[in-house]
């Protein structure tokens, strides 16, 4: 594996490798790697000729009291694990090399980057949209990977790539998962034992809701209030964020819509609650077209 710092060189070995027709593959990363990252590195080492995975912990997706200082690094780990998958390249670039001194252009993606996690954490998306875009420039894959995870992160990240005529294919893997039903994150780090085991709820409450919704009878309001209810009965969840049911399109919160009378087929559930230093999210994506027998509103 050959790890390249510079944007210009990484640019200039992308440039010799599809002047000979090889396709790229790119997973972008902050590092800290686990088997939800290495999904996606499989699945790009499956799909491309050559595959190129980022460690790049972004300072300007950080608010300021947010964790970017605390941010776990664990390069040596990585770099061990990116070899052993058969990654050909690791991107590995420096803050000053990504935003030199008079770095002055930012990327916007509008309404879909209000919602959700972006009523909580103002300007992050815009510094998600920001280095994406010039990793997609540096690397120009023909696909990019990223995890269901991160469903808003993915989805302004296909408006992006759509809106600003990108070349590049945006492929959604989905949630990899610890036994328990936590969805994988860096940020678990972050949970002694005891909040680790307490953060299962999370996927657990989703796992209600999901039953609600498909159930003959249920509703959406009803599966945010179970969803909600589950997540504020575990003690050791401080906050929860938000947790409902929305349009996976646009993300509006449907959940006192009638759902007799939606007809998207597909609905998002999704949650973000803080459990000690952590801040965690996860999602559903139901399928609602199976739903059978009498209805209520
Ligand atoms: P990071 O949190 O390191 O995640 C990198 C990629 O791995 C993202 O596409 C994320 O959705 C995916 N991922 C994380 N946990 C996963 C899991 N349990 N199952 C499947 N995929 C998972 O997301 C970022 O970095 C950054 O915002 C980035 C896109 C690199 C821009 O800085």
């Amino acid at each position: 594996m050959e790890t390249i710092r510079n944007p210009r060189v990484m640019q200039q070995t992308v440039r010799e490798y599809l002047q000979r027709g090889h396709s790229i593959g790119f997973v972008p990363t902050m590092g800290a790697l686990h088997d939800g990252h290495m999904s996606l590195v499989q699945r790009c080492r499956e799909e491309n000729d050559v595959s190129v995975v980022s460690i790049f912990v972004n300072p300007i997706q950080f608010g300021p009291s947010e964790d970017f200082n605390r941010y776990p690094r664990d390069t040596e780990d990585d770099v061990a694990k990116l070899a052993e998958a058969g990654v050909d390249i690791l991107f590995m670039p420096g803050v000053e090399e990504m935003y030199p001194e008079g770095f002055a252009t930012y990327v916007e993606v509008e309404h879909l980057s209000d919602r959700l996690c972006g009523r909580f954490r103002p300007g992050h998306f815009r510094g998600v949209a920001t280095v994406v875009t010039k990793l997609l420039n540096i690397v120009r894959p023909a696909r990019a990977y990223f995890g269901r995870k991160d469903y808003q992160q993915a989805l302004i990240i296909r408006q992006l790539v759509r809106d600003l005529d990108i070349d590049t294919e945006t492929v959604v893997c989905p949630t990899v998962r610890e036994p328990d039903g936590l969805a994988m994150s860096s940020r678990n780090t972050y949970l002694s034992p005891r909040e680790r085991k307490a953060a299962a709820v999370i996927y657990k409450a989703l796992c209600r809701a999901k039953e609600e919704v498909l159930s003959a009878n249920g509703t959406f309001a009803e599966a945010r209030v179970l969803m909600e209810g589950c997540l504020s009965a575990e003690p050791l969840v401080d906050e929860v964020e938000y947790a409902s049911v929305f349009d996976p399109e646009t993300l509006e919160d449907i959940c006192s819509r009638d759902v007799t009378i939606y007809d998207k087929g597909t609905v998002l559930l999704a949650a973000a609650v803080r459990i000690g230093r952590a801040r965690l999210i996860d999602n559903e994506l139901v399928d609602i077209t199976g739903r059978q027998g009498s209805r209520r509103s």
